[in-house]
């Protein structure tokens, strides 16, 4: 990966003006595109694998995971935890380490469809981690980014213990204020400055000299009080298929100086 890559421009220089608004919509509609076919059969497949590798532990997830680098760093820091990597990438969930520790998993799913699908089944995060998700800086394309998606609602269901990082000052501030908006809880933008890259893009982004951010949160266990999202799964109890109803007959395929960085372990607070 270069390490001259550029830093988020956009000529938004501030909270986008329509944020307000589009979370009073999300908050008050739910999100109900069908999920695609091969996002339910992705979850209810990591969901067995998860019931015969690691029954009962707690559960964290790693969304936007690229090449599993921080997974595989998550489950090594977490051992007593089963650690779940997320990316609609097949090439780069392809570039995955050769050695996986046994308490991982990394799927390949839409986590527009993943999101809702795990807060349909009822299942609960102790930790979840996003890691430089796309930033769609342009002003046109806020609902792309996830904190004014209509899955944002779903997605801090899920509770636990939320991280969310970006090389661009912006997108956590907006993660925050949408927090705040959607759940009431005090959620705040810090700089982020480790002596130690913990993916990759954060390895490509210290290099290149960009600051970072980042917010973390803990969501308790969810139920906020927001509308579930439909997703045509019932709450998990006693094995995971037997949560399952008929799948929808539609189908959705859906700054500074350059310095090197060392890309070593994770070293979570
Ligand atoms: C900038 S990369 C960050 C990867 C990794 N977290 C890191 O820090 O090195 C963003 C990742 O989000 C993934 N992604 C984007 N939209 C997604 C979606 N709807 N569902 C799942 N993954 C998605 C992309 O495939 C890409 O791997």
């Amino acid at each position: 990966m270069r390490a001259n890559s550029r830093a988020p421009s956009s000529a938004q220089t501030g909270l986008h003006e329509d944020l307000p608004r589009l979370l009073e919509r999300r908050a008050a509609s739910p999100f109900l595109k069908p999920c695609a076919e091969y996002n339910r059969r992705a979850f209810l497949e990591s969901m067995e694998r998860r019931e015969r590798a690691a029954p009962g532990k707690p559960l964290i997830l790693d969304s936007c995971c690229g090449n599993g680098a921080s997974t595989v760093a998550l489950a090594e820091a977490f051992p007593e935890h089963y650690v779940i990597g997320v990316d609609k990438s097949a090439a780069r969930l392809a570039k995955r380490p050769r050695c996986l520790p046994p308490n991982l998993d990394l799927v390949r799913a839409d986590l527009a469809d993943y999101w809702r699908l795990m807060h349909s089944a009822s299942v609960r995060v102790a930790r979840h981690y996003l890691l430089y998700p796309n930033p769609w800086p342009k002003i046109g394309q806020l609902s792309r980014r996830w904190h004014a998606h209509p899955v944002f609602p779903s997605m801090l269901e899920l509770g636990g213990r939320l991280e969310c990082r970006s090389n661009w000052r912006i997108y956590i501030e907006e993660f925050c204020f949408s927090i705040r908006h959607l759940t009431g809880i005090d959620a705040r933008c810090e700089t982020w400055r480790p002596d130690v890259a913990q993916t990759p893009f954060e390895k490509k982004y210290l290099e290149s000299g960009h600051e970072l951010f980042r917010v973390g949160v803990d969501l308790g266990r969810g139920q906020n009080g927001l509308r579930p999202q439909e997703s045509g799964i019932r709450s998990v109890t006693g094995g995971f298929a037997a949560g399952v109803t008929k799948p929808h007959p539609e189908y959705h395929p859906t700054v500074g100086a350059r310095r090197a960085v060392p890309y070593r372990r994770y070293r979570l607070g």
